[in-house]
């Protein structure tokens, strides 16, 4: 049934961004917004679930490049269900399970209804849930990027940090797949025990004090070429250091929040070490259609066939989101914040 405008609907907003992740968390509020109507090109999408995801957390700090204007509407992924297109869209989409991926200027997806374009949002495979669709987006995809540089490396082994988070689960699934070796390194014993069964070649705790030796025999055994790095920090160069010759080190986080540090010049020059980033939204701007629908089915399958759990560890309504956030903040190795609707 046609929705009737004006559509007041609840968001939450952030009035202003705070380096402060608690601070900025604390300002975050629920306020009422409307939609006098749909344009052109447009698709209003009445959501299901949106979860928090690192990228979320940086974005309420300002230390995103996604910058929008203030107040905001956080949120870059979520799913929900084409409740009305406007002119020019096929009217095939009302009534379909959609995931998002927000990355402008506009509404994020922690609101009621989100006012999308057919170019952020794919239709989401039958077999996946709500929960699952709401996360479909931002780490499938980056590590399926990721794994593209693994495999266009030649890698056989490749190494993670932050082993225990869901991209890592994506990533250790698609190697499986691959017959690639991963070694996982964790910062925290608990996550290591939560992982020991999972398929790594190896497992290590980055506080251990034989961690840097533990991790040097292992190089020794599997020859990874990759090192796929969300730390950043000092530990960036701590195991550039270790890496064999022709290694390439791919950032794509900084958890630590600290600049890179301590890479030995040296290791350029004669160990041809590379370093470069990864970025999701330059994946999509550089990919076409086919491949990310081929990436699409490709990720759906795993979910199917339960190769991934892709964990929720709480499930708040709308108004008990700073209380999500903080216990995501506490324990994100063991699953996502999901917002439902
Ligand atoms: N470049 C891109 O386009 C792109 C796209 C998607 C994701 N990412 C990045 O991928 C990473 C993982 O994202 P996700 O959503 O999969 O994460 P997640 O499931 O929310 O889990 C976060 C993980 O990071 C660990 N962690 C947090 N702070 C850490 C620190 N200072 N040192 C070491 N480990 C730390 C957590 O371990 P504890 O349980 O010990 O806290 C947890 O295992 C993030 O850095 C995210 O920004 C990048």
């Amino acid at each position: 049934m046609k929705p009737h405008y004006p559509i007041h609907y609840r968001a939450a907003e952030l009035p202003s961004y705070n380096a402060n992740t608690l601070r900025a968390m604390l300002s975050l509020r629920i306020t009422e917004k409307e939609i006098k109507s749909l344009g052109a090109g447009q698709l209003l999408v009445k959501m299901e679930a949106a979860p928090c995801n690192p990228s979320d957390i940086a974005f309420m700090q300002g230390g995103y490049n996604v910058v929008k204007a203030l107040p905001a509407v956080p949120g870059f992924e979520g799913c929900g269900i084409v409740a009305d297109v406007g002119e020019g869209v096929d009217s095939e989409w009302i009534g379909k399970r959609v995931s998002l991926f927000i990355q402008g200027n506009e509404d994020g997806s922690w609101a009621e209804y989100v006012v999308s374009t057919s170019e952020q949002l794919i239709p989401a495979a039958q077999e996946l849930s709500a929960e699952q669709a709401s996360m479909f987006f931002v780490n499938p995809f980056t590590a399926w990027g990721l794994m593209e540089m693994v495999a266009a490396h030649g890698a056989s082994c490749f190494v993670i940090n932050a082993a225990g988070s869901r991209l890592s689960e994506y990533l250790l699934a698609l190697a499986k797949k691959n017959g690639v070796a991963v070694i996982g390194i964790v910062r925290k014993e608990q996550t290591a025990a939560a992982l020991a069964n999972k398929g790594f070649a190896g497992l290590l705790v980055s506080t251990d004090n034989d961690f840097a030796a533990k991790l040097s025999d292992l190089i020794a055994k599997y020859n990874p070429t990759i090192f796929l790095d969300a730390v950043a920090g000092e530990q960036t160069g701590m195991i550039a250091g270790l890496m064999p010759f022709n290694s390439k080190i791919v950032v794509y986080g900084g958890l630590s929040g600290k600049e890179i540090s301590g890479i030995n010049s040296l290791q350029l020059i004669f160990k041809k070490l590379t370093i470069t980033g990864f970025d999701l939204n330059a994946w999509f701007a550089n990919t076409d259609d086919k491949r990310k629908m081929l990436a699409a089915e490709h990720l759906s399958a795993l979910i199917a066939e339960k190769k991934v759990q892709n964990p929720v560890s709480i499930t708040v309504a709308l108004d008990a989101l700073v209380q999500g956030l903080r216990h995501y903040l506490g324990s994100m190795s063991e699953g996502k914040m999901l917002i439902r609707f």
